[in-house]
């Protein structure tokens, strides 16, 4: 689990979320932390999303991942974008899906103090050991998108529980 420590005296956080396309993960990912966090004051909890490519900018979320928050009660309005360098600066921290969002943020500078914000979001996830990803779930069943959610809402448990220990 990474050391969240520094954050926990803010009174506001930017976290902003990170897949591929930037219409399935990151934006459900996105919708189940804006949701759980609506009614945070101390730190106030600001969420954002953006893909590594620019295939899908200023598309709506994939309808099935949509879909699949609603049905789970989450309302969440998202238009895809692409992270750049300068979004990382204003981020306090930065939830990748999987290795190559990973490795594709972390090429997007050399800043060190960047690198440092850049985090898998499943590393949040303590009823788990080892592994790190959240599968692109882009074309697959309905099914698929229900695990993504599962994923991601036991992996944002444990965030919030990093956040305010
Ligand atoms: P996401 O899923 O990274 O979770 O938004 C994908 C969306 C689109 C594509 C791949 C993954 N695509 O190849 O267009």
């Amino acid at each position: 689990m990474p050391d969240l420590s520094h954050l926990r005296d803010r009174d506001e956080l930017l976290i902003t979320m990170v897949c591929l396309g930037n219409i399935c993960r990151s934006p459900m990912a996105a919708a189940v932390l804006a949701n759980r966090t609506a009614d945070w004051k101390e730190p106030r909890i600001l969420v954002d999303s953006a893909g590594t490519s620019n295939w899908h900018v200023g598309e709506g979320p994939n309808p099935p991942s949509k879909k699949t928050w609603e049905a789970a009660g989450y309302k969440f309005d998202h238009v895809a974008s692409q992270i750049t360098e300068a979004r990382m600066k204003k981020s306090d921290l930065i939830l990748v899906m999987d290795r190559s969002n990973h490795r594709n943020v972390l090429a997007l500078t050399e800043d060190s103090d960047l690198h440092s914000k850049v985090h898998f979001l499943r590393d949040f996830d303590y009823t788990i050991t080892g592994e790190r990803e959240v599968p692109d779930p882009y074309s697959l069943p309905d099914s698929a998108f229900e695990e993504v959610l599962g994923m991601v809402e036991r992996a944002i448990d444990g965030l919030l529980q990093e956040l305010t220990r």
